[in-house]
């Protein structure tokens, strides 16, 4: 009799011990790595100056992702600094840390209308001078990175809001064809690099990306090697709902593109108020990146490029910077400790 109580006992301490679990937040601790909780790669933008001078932040950098962007140092005003001269050193040095450490390289970006060096921006020439620019700039970069970069963002942020072109630099000169020259470029310098268009709003704005799955389409129907999308993902806690986020999945799915979750942030104060961060606001955007996390599972594993955040704490998040108000968009929070939605990430993965 006191045998089959014990086995009772036992029984009925398992199904209280997983009802429980299952009731409560999962605890989630820092122990094992975000990566090897997915089946995709999980990646971070890193400042390199960070990753030198900050022990906690390489620690992190090292253990949670095993993907790299660089998240200012491959823009041109950093790599073609003056019209002949290239400044690989820093770039150089992300590289060794990635063979070092194993990580992927995710090559951001070589045509954008921003960060430009001041020689490209004042540049006077007439159109085969702007087209032998262009070209030496994209396959020069691309050339000396070949086999160490996986993939480019080859053209970022090209289209307006409305969908249609944003009237760049590179279209003023070059004309409506630069994107898919671009493309062409980038292959013939390393025909084994996956090459991406990318770009923010992707995910709440249809027309926007009805505009650039159409013209991918068009390329690549025109034999044009284009592989994938990357849906920037600088969303908030207000917009857009995880419906459109869905969708927008849905329809780069459906148009057979891989898809790169490229720059994700989750800023808790868009407007700019003066906030807290509560326990609250934390919870909703655990919850939203919880919601992403899992549509971005059902995507089919050859179409995953994989989730890359736009920093590793809320403190060195370029929002703060660049839109000067106060926010906590990323995963780790000021003093580098895990927020709710690291843990949420890490139990969704
Ligand atoms: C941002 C960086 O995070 C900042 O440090 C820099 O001052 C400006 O650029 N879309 C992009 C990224 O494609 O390159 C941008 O990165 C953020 C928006």
């Amino acid at each position: 009799m006191l045998f089959h109580k014990s086995i009772f006992f036992a029984l009925y301490s398992c199904l209280l011990f997983f009802s429980c679990r299952k009731a409560t937040v999962s605890p989630c601790n820092e122990d094992t790595s975000l990566y090897s909780s997915a089946d995709f790669f999980i990646g971070t933008a890193i400042n390199v100056d960070e990753l030198v001078f900050n022990p906690r932040y390489r620690e992190i950098a090292v253990k949670q992702f095993n993907s790299i962007t660089a998240e200012n140092i491959f823009k041109s005003a950093y790599l073609h600094p003056k019209p002949s001269r290239f400044f690989w050193a820093d770039a150089d040095s992300l590289v060794a840390f990635c063979t070092t450490t194993q990580k992927r390289l995710h090559g951001h970006t070589l045509i954008w209308h921003q960060q430009l060096p001041e020689w490209i921006n004042t540049f006077h020439g007439n159109k085969s001078e702007w087209e032998q620019l262009f070209k030496t700039h994209i396959q020069t970069i691309v050339s000396h990175f070949k086999g160490k970069v996986a993939a480019w963002d080859v053209v970022n942020e090209a289209f307006n809001e409305d969908g249609t072109l944003r009237n760049s630099i590179w279209r003023q000169h070059l004309g409506d064809g630069y994107i898919e020259k671009a493309f062409i470029y980038a292959q013939e310098a390393d025909s084994l690099a996956l090459l991406f268009y990318n770009d923010y709003n992707l995910e709440s704005n249809p027309t926007k990306r009805h505009s650039v799955l159409s013209l991918l389409n068009a390329m690549r129907a025109r034999g044009v090697k284009v592989d994938g999308v990357g849906l920037q993902m600088h969303i908030s806690i207000m917009y857009p709902d995880v419906q459109a986020i869905v969708e927008a999945m849905d329809e780069v799915v459906r148009a057979d593109f891989v898809m790169h979750l490229s720059e994700i942030d989750i800023s808790v104060n868009p407007f700019g108020k003066s906030i807290e961060l509560t326990p609250d606001l934390m919870k909703r955007q655990a919850d939203l990146l919880g919601s992403l996390v899992l549509a971005y599972k059902k995507v089919p594993k050859r179409l995953k490029y994989g989730m890359t955040f736009w920093g590793i704490s809320d403190q060195n998040s370029w929002i703060r910077t660049t839109f000067n108000r106060i926010d906590y968009p990323l995963l780790y929070d000021d003093g580098y400790l895990p927020k709710p939605c690291f843990c949420t990430l890490k139990n969704t993965l």
